[in-house]
């Protein structure tokens, strides 16, 4: 059994059980480019503000270099052995510069170290997030804009309403995943502030200087209050709760396309690579890539669920259930990155069957509603013109025949405001064309909106 360094008060002899109990380096390693920016700028602090000599700072910051350069080339591996990256670290540092690495540690604890190498690694991951998110609306939009005018019925409970396009169905997407972005900025805004220098729990009496480390790790400010530097974990909290919409909004994306792939809809075709066969159906080809995402939905909650639940009731300050922010925080990050990154070519591939699209808004009477408009724009009151246009629907079921088709007569005989004029109105490329309302699904409102949205972007 081995001395561990924190033995002070205890013999340090532990159970091989409960050290790989207690351990979290198969997890945390992945933060060992984070705990080696933060651990050289608390060098350089220390230094700055006199309280370890420059010579053996400079031996630190050098020696942390080495490290990182061969954890890197991976001529340095991890042993799985340490307690976490932070003890690693450390003692390779010592194992490598000897007695100046015992000094790094000064005025510092692991509770403001991993707090602060846990927003260091959500900083670097919601910024490459956030390029895949701008990279899945710029496909939405280019698709949007391709097929600014394929008319397609748009769907309230499943059943066929009213002209739409796919363009327009499609910057719907865009505009969800928005404010996904908006939300991922907003949550680093929050999430800005530096807890290093809260210690264990109650400051340090070494005169350190939070803001010089606060502004050399790029941080707006040092955090506050130390108690709250040490036990804050809002923004993983925020951060699986921004990730978990994302992925709502992939699911709902996921369960169309899966819908709309099948021989019932037809109404896109998913690129062979982004779709699997099945080992016995030779006719199959299945858009796995879709389902996938909508599962995983249900695990990024999941990660959301633990966190929050984790924190509940906890006291301050620092807890070691606070240890098991890490795997849900990373398990949401993998998993959102990866659909994302499945997303943007399979989006980019997919093509709108535009002809099957046609033919079901042709079925269906989503100009059912016009021809109510048609009658109350001749003077009959909005309720009496859809109840007559309910029962012309109701005939034409009878018939098996659709609104277009029905004779001028049959018309006239359930109201005298009935004209030729009619069958202009309930014409469908006339309904799409005169829903001019803001915000609608004509290919000026759909360019409209993907301008719009393509400007945002490049603010961004
Ligand atoms: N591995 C720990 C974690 O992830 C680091 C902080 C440990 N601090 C402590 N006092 N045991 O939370």
């Amino acid at each position: 059994v081995m001395k561990k360094m924190w033995a002070g008060r205890t013999s340090g002899k532990t159970d091989q059980i409960a050290d790989d109990f207690n351990s979290s380096i198969r997890f945390d390693q992945r933060m060992y480019p984070e705990d080696i920016a933060g651990s050289i700028a608390h060098a350089k602090m220390l230094a700055k503000q006199g309280i370890i000599p420059e010579e053996a700072s400079g031996k630190i910051i050098a020696g942390l270099e080495g490290i990182l350069a061969d954890l890197n080339s991976g001529k340095l591996e991890i042993d799985p052995a340490a307690e976490d990256i932070h003890m690693f670290i450390e003692e390779t540092l010592t194992e490598r510069i000897g007695q100046d690495g015992k000094m790094l540690h000064t005025a510092r604890s692991r509770n403001d170290q991993v707090a602060l190498d846990i927003r260091l690694y959500m900083r670097e991951e919601n910024g490459q997030i956030k390029q895949l998110l701008k990279q899945l609306v710029e496909a939405l939009c280019d698709q949007a804009e391709k097929y600014k005018g394929s008319l397609m019925p748009g769907y309230t409970h499943l059943q066929r309403a009213q002209p739409v396009t796919f363009g327009h169905q499609l910057m719907a997407y865009a505009y969800m995943f928005m404010r996904d972005l908006d939300r991922l900025g907003q949550m680093e805004e929050r999430m800005n502030y530096s807890p290093i220098g809260s210690c264990a729990l109650a400051g340090t009496t070494y005169p350190i200087d939070r803001v010089y480390e606060a502004e050399l790790l790029g941080f707006k400010a040092p955090v506050a209050n130390s108690l709250d530097g040490v036990s804050d974990r809002d923004h993983v909290v925020e951060d699986l709760s921004d990730l978990a919409l994302v992925m709502m909004h992939l699911s709902r994306l996921s369960e169309e396309l899966i819908l709309w792939s099948s021989w019932e809809f037809h109404f896109v075709r998913l690129a062979d690579a982004y779709t699997t066969g099945s080992s016995i159906m030779p006719q199959k080809k299945n858009p796995d890539m879709a389902e996938l995402a909508r599962g995983k939905t249900g695990r990024v909650y999941g990660d959301l669920m633990a966190i929050l639940t984790t924190l509940k009731g906890l006291p301050l300050a620092y807890n070691k259930d606070m240890q098991e922010d890490k795997e849900a925080l990373f398990d949401a990050i993998d998993n959102v990155e990866l659909c994302l990154e499945t997303f943007i070519p399979m989006i980019k591939t997919l093509e709108a069957n535009e002809k099957a699209m046609h033919q079901a808004a042709q079925k269906g009477f989503i100009n059912a509603t016009d021809l109510a408009d048609y009658l109350t724009k001749k003077g009959m009151p909005f309720r009496d013109a859809y109840h007559i246009s309910g029962q012309l629907v109701a005939l034409c079921i009878d018939q098996d025949t659709v609104l277009e088709d029905l004779p001028l007569a049959t018309y006239k005989g359930y109201s005298d405001l009935f004209d030729e004029d009619l069958y202009q109105a309930i014409d469908l490329h006339n309904c799409l064309a005169k829903r001019t309302s803001l915000g609608g699904p004509t290919p000026e409102s759909v360019q409209k909106q993907v301008d719009e949205v393509r400007g945002k972007l490049a603010l961004e």
